[in-house]
């Protein structure tokens, strides 16, 4: 249930299940945001929202990246829900018309700064990326590292991964899903915005190609234990045992948690290629 009360206090921030967050009053990408937050995925294939929308003010840096370099990288004219996240119901993406070619696709969410879909692009120049993410502030700075590295195998799509995947993403079309750090909702109450749960497993499993591969990291163990008990006996999944995925660079949020003191878990699963 959506516990936010936007009438209260007057400083701008909404309670969400007892906590203060500060959320934006509009979309930076114009799209008007009517309904502050946090957002609710209502019907469909899975409704969890793993985000709150913050403040989209960007710095001088990021505000310029994007001038210059969102014409280049960033998907436009995908039909909104009003909740300005979420997509709607749309015919999916044309991957060979958005990449000009037809190519292997990894999707990356919660691409953050960018520094780990860059460090892919770079690796794999053979294949297309795909970033999600739904703070758009960050996407300035993702894009100045894309362009500095002049990557052209990458899109980036900014808002909800979980309606992007269910309606811009093809049946099967996935090779590789990254998604390194989710936001850990540390709070008992607030597991539910965990985005890895049973119902978004099959929403990624629905478009992973046969053989495909999930990678995961967090550096929760309890977010690791959940991680595990969701997907380890998946009829559909087969754990890799390896060490660190070697393309994943250090980012800002993996080296928080290292000072912090936590430990690192990696994870890889493949999708079994028989279903
Ligand atoms: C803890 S950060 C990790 C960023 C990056 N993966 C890294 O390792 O540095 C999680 C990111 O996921 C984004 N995010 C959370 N839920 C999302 C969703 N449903 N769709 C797109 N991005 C999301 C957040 O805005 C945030 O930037």
């Amino acid at each position: 249930m959506n516990t936010t009360n936007p009438t209260s206090p007057r400083d701008g921030r909404v309670r969400v299940d007892g906590d203060l967050q500060t959320v934006p009053t509009a979309g930076f990408s114009g799209v008007p945001n009517a309904h502050p937050a946090p957002e609710n995925g209502g019907a469909g294939f899975h409704s969890v929202v793993s985000y709150i929308r913050r403040s989209p003010r960007m710095n001088g840096s990021q505000q310029a990246s994007w001038e210059r370099n969102a014409p280049r990288y960033i998907v436009t004219g995908l039909p909104r829900a009003t909740t300005a996240s979420q997509f709607t119901t749309q015919p999916p993406l044309d991957l060979v018309a958005l990449f000009g070619r037809d190519a292997p696709l990894v999707v990356e969410i919660g691409v953050g700064a960018g520094e780990t879909l860059t460090a892919g692009a770079t690796a794999w120049p053979e294949c297309d990326f795909i970033g999600f993410e739904v703070y758009e502030k960050v996407l300035g700075s993702t894009m100045s590292k894309l362009a500095k590295a002049e990557l052209n195998n990458v899109r980036l799509i900014a808002g909800d991964a979980v309606s992007g995947l269910e309606h811009l993403l093809p049946p099967e079309s996935i090779r590789e899903l990254w998604t390194f750090f989710p936001d850990p909702w540390q709070k008992k109450r607030h597991h539910k915005r965990r985005l890895v749960g049973p119902a978004f497993a099959e929403l990624v499993l629905s478009r992973l190609a046969p053989g495909g591969l999930w990678r995961l990291a967090t550096d929760w163990d309890d977010y690791a234990t959940h991680i595990h008990e969701v997907l380890d006996g998946h009829p559909k999944l087969v754990s890799v045992p390896g060490a660190r995925f070697a393309v994943r660079p250090m980012t800002r949020f993996e080296a928080r948690g290292v000072a912090a003191g936590r430990t690192i878990t990696d994870f890889t699963y493949r999708k079994v290629a028989d279903v």
